[in-house]
């Protein structure tokens, strides 16, 4: 029989016997992803045969509620609705709902009697993927509870975790985080999720990189005039109004999506494909990133709010009048930053960072700009000719395009802008699975490559503490921006202080 690997066809890989144990279960996330997302995989024949689900959260409900509830969340969520009834029939058998209170004395015997009638039912080997979806203040309480229910360890059977952002809100609380879990679990059993890492074309950055021969002699400070990575959405904060006060920007995006994606366009090649290679190399990224002082803060990072204004034709108000939001917020919906790594590959070329709610489209990008031509033999009349530009485009129209210089037919020489495009809509005829399957999955068989490491998580904050110290003082400006433009003017202000632009994705 022909060998499947060598005739290019990968074995898909599917869980071992496991149970996936949910804290947090009435949660919004619980709804919009988790489930639709374990949903998927039981649709892909990703997971085992012997394999259940148990929701927990405070919310009074039985199993039957529970499954009705998440019905409907499946039907709102998931890319393909419950499809096949047989299937959702699979899936509902497979789910349970414990009402719980880590507070309460005898939570920590219902959560093992529980357990131990499930697993023994399904047959999971007592392996369990937890999951703790759970605000920060009952982070404490929850794993308490897990200690004592000696759900850290077994004698038979993995178990591993699973932790949720936010991840600490400052360098502080994140030591004192990884403090916490690291006395009741060990670092390999731990899985701080970072769902950037979870998507397609993240994922494809390491693969163009690595995989290809013509990229990487051009991927650095000789070739690279500087790097843009843009996260714009055009929603506002919904009605996360509560968390966003204490969050911002910076916290939400910057501090975890975004440095996970400059590490990866950083990072030096690992050595293997596994997950301590990989994660060595980004972190080793940010221990090179040039530290901030405060009082250079207002040089190298600028922050904004939106006003009220307008998105996709519709009529929006300002941040200040959302619910659960102070109408005196001095809470940032937009941030920028300028960093550099100083290593031989990336001394002195800048890494532009953005991100904003409220602008007028959802799109998330790398943009790589070259330098120009040495000398330039062609005359053009009256306009410059754009650089050239490699842009990893993550979502959504996911792929990427190089931008070069071609000529433009006539008589005379003139230059245009062309584009040569990858895209994956089109070229694989495939759906690209949702970031939180993989990442579900990848728990599931052990592997923790696509997880944050605790090392990385404290670095980063390190690096954005003196950010948010500096923006603690009001005669640091926040600057404003109508809903649905690009940012405040400053921002623009900000790269032309260098001699560069901002792209318009
Ligand atoms: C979350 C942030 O981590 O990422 C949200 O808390 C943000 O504010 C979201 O909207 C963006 O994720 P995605 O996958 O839609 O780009």
């Amino acid at each position: 029989m022909e060998n499947p690997l060598r005739a290019g066809i990968r074995l898909e890989r599917t869980a071992g016997p496991c149970s996936v144990v949910i804290f947090g279960a009435s949660g919004d996330l619980t709804k919009r992803k988790l489930m639709p997302a374990l949903y998927s995989l039981l649709r892909q024949n990703l997971l085992p045969g012997s394999f259940y689900i148990l929701g927990a959260a405070r919310t009074e409900m039985n199993d039957e509620a529970y499954r009705k509830t998440m019905r409907e969340a499946i039907t709102e969520f998931a890319d393909e609705g419950i499809g096949d009834e047989t299937l959702w029939q699979n899936f509902a058998s497979r789910l349970f709902y414990l009402p719980i209170d880590p507070d309460q004395p005898d939570s920590t015997e219902k959560l093992k009697k529980t357990l131990e009638k499930l697993d023994g039912q399904w047959g999971t080997e007592k392996n369990k993927l937890l999951y703790l979806s759970i605000p920060p203040n009952s982070f404490s309480s929850f794993i308490r509870m897990l200690e004592s229910a000696g759900l850290n360890r077994s004698d038979s059977g993995w178990i591993r975790i699973i932790i949720e952002k936010p991840f600490g809100r400052d360098l502080e609380s994140a030591r004192a985080l990884n403090r916490e879990i690291l006395r009741v679990f060990r670092e390999e059993q731990i899985y701080r999720i970072d769902h950037y890492l979870g998507k397609e074309t993240v994922q494809n950055i390491m693969v163009l990189r690595f995989a290809n021969g013509i990229f990487e002699p051009l991927w650095n400070r000789r070739y690279i005039d500087h790097i843009q990575i843009t996260a714009a959405e055009s929603i506002g904060v919904e009605n996360r109004g509560t968390y966003y006060e204490q969050a911002g920007a910076f916290r939400d995006m910057i501090q975890n999506h975004m440095l996970q994606l400059l590490t990866l366009v950083a990072m030096e090649p690992p050595v293997a494909m596994e997950a301590e290679a990989v994660r060595d190399e980004k972190t080793k990224v940010l221990r090179a990133m040039r530290p901030m002082r405060k009082e250079d803060v207002p040089k190298f990072a600028l922050r904004a709010q939106y006003a009220e204004g307008a998105t996709e034709g519709e009529a929006v108000h300002g941040y200040r009048s959302e619910s659960n939001v102070k109408p005196s917020s001095q809470t940032e919906t937009f941030a920028a930053i300028k960093l550099f790594i100083d290593n031989w590959r990336w001394a002195e070329v800048p890494f532009y960072l953005r991100s904003g709610k409220r602008l007028p489209r959802r799109v998330t990008e790398i943009a790589i700009q070259y330098k120009r031509v040495p000398h330039l033999l062609f005359q053009e009349e009256g306009e410059q000719i754009q650089p050239n530009f490699l842009i990893m485009r993550i979502q959504p129209d996911e792929g990427i395009s190089l931008k070069f210089g071609a000529k433009f037919p006539g008589q005379q020489i003139r230059i245009r802008q062309v584009s040569m495009d990858f895209q994956y809509g089109t070229s694989f005829g495939r759906r690209s699975p949702e970031a939180y399957e993989r990442l579900l999955l990848d728990a599931m068989l052990g592997d923790s490559t696509l997880y944050a490491r605790g090392d990385f998580v404290e670095l980063s904050w390190q690096h954005v503490m003196p950010i948010l110290e500096a923006w603690k003082d009001p005669a640091i400006p926040l600057a404003t921006y109508p809903a649905g433009s690009w940012g405040p003017p400053e921002a623009d202000e900000f790269m032309e202080r260098d001699g560069r632009r901002w792209r318009r994705p």
